[in-house]
């Protein structure tokens, strides 16, 4: 919907002249000669901006900003003045007045002030509209997010919860692959018996195989009892093998043997046991690299891997944020007990200039910490900590860029490009001990170009042979 602009001026000829300057710049602008004048107009119709004068007979700027930020609290109001009294616009300013020109005023000034209102109102047009869409559960089981790459995955969880499919969750730390298991139990038929979950990374070795299969009393020292392992707990439901990446070589054979026959052996028994238990695992590893290196065994490989399910990292669905850091907010302020409703734009903005290593979890953990340390009604800030330990909104993969971004495109381009080239060359020729001939072979560029490089830049033999 096109925003709106109210003009207020006692002087019918700058109200005539700045409603033609604003319709020129393509806004839709109506007048109003006097604040009262000005009320009767925001009754009919709504607006996002009014530009009022300070000095008006009757009454004047100061009044009408005060009334209209007590009746319509949303609207954003531009003082104009011709004698900018500094009395009169601190006061302005305390009113609630967003903005203050001075007559006779820039035009380009202006329209700059009002694209930049009409961009913050957007943001939060949009920040409340996505509050609506948390309430409306764009989510599966607790798993929020609508990125195409989500519903994908809603699909793929939808339809392993209707099979008993062997089935693989991948994906890096924090990107929510526990959430997906819960996800397939809680919607397959084996609802009502357990889904158990195993941290293969977190059981050291001599322990994994008692816990994954049980032990028969006197197996080894220290077996007093029998114990049943987490496959026999979880018969009828679902085992969740979490890490299976890590699972030791000596114990991926007897997964096998279960997956291939339904059925284990107890350590130190000798009775089969057949079972029926659902497998669902989960990696960040990458699995199949692993097989090749033979870290970890193919069949098995292929075997838990019937149905796959890849969570793509957050920075690859920064779409998701806003709506992702909503539902945080709502979660922590249940659970902090806190009063903070929103997250003013620039916050929320601040978001998407980080790469999120830790995915999911990381932004639930920055998420919670700003409701906790937030007294009032809005997160104005977020801190996001950075692996070196200090407080960064940009990413580690954004490349650090020389100056303030303020050269040309080409020039910037050019820049860069030349630093970037004078740290490869200094890489390969400090591996290179200075040969010029080797690191231009290992570069794979002619011996003339990196030659003329290596002038360029200024580089010595010296400097790499010591
Ligand atoms: N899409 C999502 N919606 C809501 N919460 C999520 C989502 N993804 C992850 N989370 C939350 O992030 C945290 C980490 O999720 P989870 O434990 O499932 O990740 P993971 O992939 O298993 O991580 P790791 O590899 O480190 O074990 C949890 O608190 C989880 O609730
Ligand atoms: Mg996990």
């Amino acid at each position: 919907m096109k925003k709106r602009i109210l003009i207020v001026d006692d002087e019918e000829i700058f109200l005539v002249q700045l409603k033609a300057a604003l319709e020129a710049m393509g806004m839709d602008t109506s007048m109003a000669k006097g604040g009262l004048e000005a009320l009767e107009r925001l009754r009919e119709m709504d607006f996002a901006v009014v530009l009022a004068d300070m000095k008006m007979p009757g009454m004047d700027g100061l009044e009408l900003l005060e009334k209209i930020k007590k009746l319509y609290p949303h609207i954003y109001v531009v003082m104009i003045s011709g004698h900018g009294e500094v009395s009169q616009v601190v006061e302005a300013m305390k009113l609630g007045a967003y903005d203050f020109l001075q007559k006779p005023f820039d035009l380009e000034l202006l329209e700059i002030s009002l694209r930049k209102i009409f961009q913050t109102q957007d943001l939060i047009e949009e920040n409340i509209s996505l509050r609506k869409e948390v309430e409306g559960r764009y989510d599966f089981h607790q798993i929020v997010g609508k990125n195409h790459r989500m519903r994908e995955v809603y699909e793929l969880i939808s339809l392993a919860a209707e099979t008993d499919t062997t089935t693989l969750v991948t994906g890096e730390t924090g990107t929510g692959k526990e959430l997906v298991a819960k996800a397939i139990h809680y919607h397959s038929s084996r609802k009502r018996k357990p889904l158990i979950t195993v941290n293969c990374a977190a059981i050291p070795e001599a322990l994994l195989q008692s816990e994954l299969f049980g032990h028969e009393r006197g197996s080894f020292t220290g077996a007093h009892t029998r114990r049943l392992g987490r496959f026999e707990l979880a018969h009828q439901g679902t085992l969740f093998l979490d890490e299976i990446g890590d699972v030791p070589f000596s114990i991926q054979g007897k997964l096998l043997r279960f997956l291939q026959e339904k059925e284990i052996r107890r350590l130190g028994g000798n009775k089969i046991i057949r079972l029926d238990v659902r497998i669902i695992s989960a990696t960040n590893q990458n699995l199949a690299e692993l097989a090749k290196e033979k870290k970890f065994r193919e069949d098995l490989y292929y075997r838990i891997n019937v149905l796959s399910i890849h969570l793509p990292p957050l920075r690859e669905r920064s779409d998701d944020i806003p709506l992702l850091a909503e539902y945080f907010l709502v979660k922590y302020r249940a659970v902090l007990d806190r009063k903070v409703h929103e997250i003013c734009p620039e916050a929320l903005n601040s978001l998407f200039q980080y790469h999120w290593p830790g995915n999911v979890r990381e932004l639930e953990n920055v998420v919670e910490k700003a409701v906790l340390l937030e007294k009032g009604d809005t997160i104005r800030r977020f801190e996001i900590l950075t692996p070196s330990g200090g407080n960064s909104l940009s990413g580690e993969t954004s490349l650090p860029l020389p100056g303030d971004a303020d050269l040309p495109f080409k020039q910037m381009k050019a820049e860069i490009i030349a630093l970037w080239e004078r740290e490869y060359l200094r890489k390969v020729l400090s591996r290179n001990r200075g040969n010029i001939t080797r690191a231009a072979k290992e570069a794979e560029l002619n011996y003339k170009t990196f030659y003329e490089k290596f002038v360029k830049y200024g580089f010595s033999r010296e400097e790499f042979t010591s």
